[in-house]
């Protein structure tokens, strides 16, 4: 069957942007598709977090991984780290990616801006290895959000150079959303994407407990509401309505769409609405996730049986690669 590869930085916690853009789609494709679900650790080691907290947000994004609803007799789970094919690709794929498209990635020019002090080489290949993540595996679809799709064409140019220069190994890999389009879940803010760190009001996380997921929601950007009748949605009202999209009753939408044509509109109730729903949709993960947790023996074996599994596809990967490059001198 067609391959599927994706994953998560294990840095922080989840939130409603790594669900509805990534983990969603990843449950729905278990059943269908021959998938491989991976921690992306060495990808978080780009901007040099502590180690130590490291290995407890690896067991916690297994644990939301497994809470929401990722089965490992469906789906192979793994950790980066436990895959070193994975980085034997990236040597090599690395000689194939130009210093000039590497530099020209947003997510890199980004972190220059935010962090001047840490401009590290495995920053600047950081979508070497993503290439690699998927490649490893000859993967057909990769479920991400929208702010990964420039990686995805990055691995599509690397996959084909390889595949132009050496001989034909590897699939065109495509960013898939069940949506159809990729999903981008705004920030609470008003401003951008939903991500982790910055404000501390505009992100919920999947972990927030009840009453923190009411006080963001109720903190979301509004104003006092329109005064024509059928005028356009300001950005951060559009927002609010996406979010709700995502959680709420379709006849509840409807009916906050029709108060917002009329100006009848109150946004505390919106918000309100909102904010159970979203309370509604969370806490069963989060408490699932909890007790999933507290099992670290369970978690472990998980990553490692999928780690064993992922290295039988990797390593058949690597022997053709290494064939096709004549790396097999004797
Ligand atoms: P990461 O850890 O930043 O995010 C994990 C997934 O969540 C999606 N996502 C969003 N989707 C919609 N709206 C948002 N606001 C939002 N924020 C995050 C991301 O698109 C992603 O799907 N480079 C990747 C990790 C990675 C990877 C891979 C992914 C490494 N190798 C190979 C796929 C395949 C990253 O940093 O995602």
């Amino acid at each position: 069957g067609e391959i599927v590869l994706s994953g998560v930085r294990p840095t922080g916690q989840l939130h409603l942007g790594n669900y509805f853009g990534a983990l969603r789609n990843y449950v729905k494709m278990q059943e269908e598709y021959n998938c491989y679900f991976f921690i992306a650790d060495l990808h978080s080691l780009t901007t040099h977090p502590d180690t130590r907290e490291l290995r407890e947000h690896i067991l916690s994004v297994t644990s939301y991984y497994l809470a929401s609803g990722l089965d490992p007799d469906k789906c192979v789970l793994y950790c980066q780290s436990d895959l070193p094919q994975t980085t034997e690709l990236y040597l090599y794929l690395n000689m194939l990616a130009y210093k000039g498209e590497l530099e020209k990635t947003t997510t890199f020019k980004d972190k220059i801006k935010q962090h001047p002090e840490n401009v590290n080489a495995g920053l600047l290949t950081y979508p070497v290895l993503m290439a690699s993540d998927i490649l490893i595996h000859r993967a057909h679809y990769v479920p991400v959000g929208k702010d990964q799709e420039q990686h995805l064409e990055m691995t599509r140019t690397f996959g084909n150079r390889f595949n132009h220069r050496y001989g034909e190994v590897f699939p065109e890999p495509k960013a898939f959303n069940y949506g159809a389009q990729l999903l981008k879940v705004p920030s609470l803010d008003g401003a951008g994407k939903m991500s982790k760190s910055e404000n501390q009001y505009a992100t919920i996380y999947l972990s927030d407990d009840d009453d923190l997921i009411r006080k963001k929601v109720m903190k979301a950007k509004t104003d006092s509401g329109p005064t024509e009748p059928n005028s356009e949605k300001p950005d951060y009202i559009v927002n609010i309505f996406d979010m709700m999209k995502l959680v709420s009753d379709p006849s509840a939408i409807e009916k906050y769409e029709a108060d917002f044509n009329a100006c009848t509109i109150r946004y505390g109730d919106l918000k309100k609405q909102l904010a159970e729903d979203m309370v509604r949709f969370i806490s069963p993960i989060r408490e699932k996730a909890k007790a999933i947790r507290e099992d670290e023996r369970a978690l472990s074996i998980i990553l490692k049986v999928g780690a064993q599994k992922a290295a039988e596809n990797a390593e058949k990967t690597m022997q053709m690669v290494r064939q096709a490059m004549g790396l097999k001198y004797f």
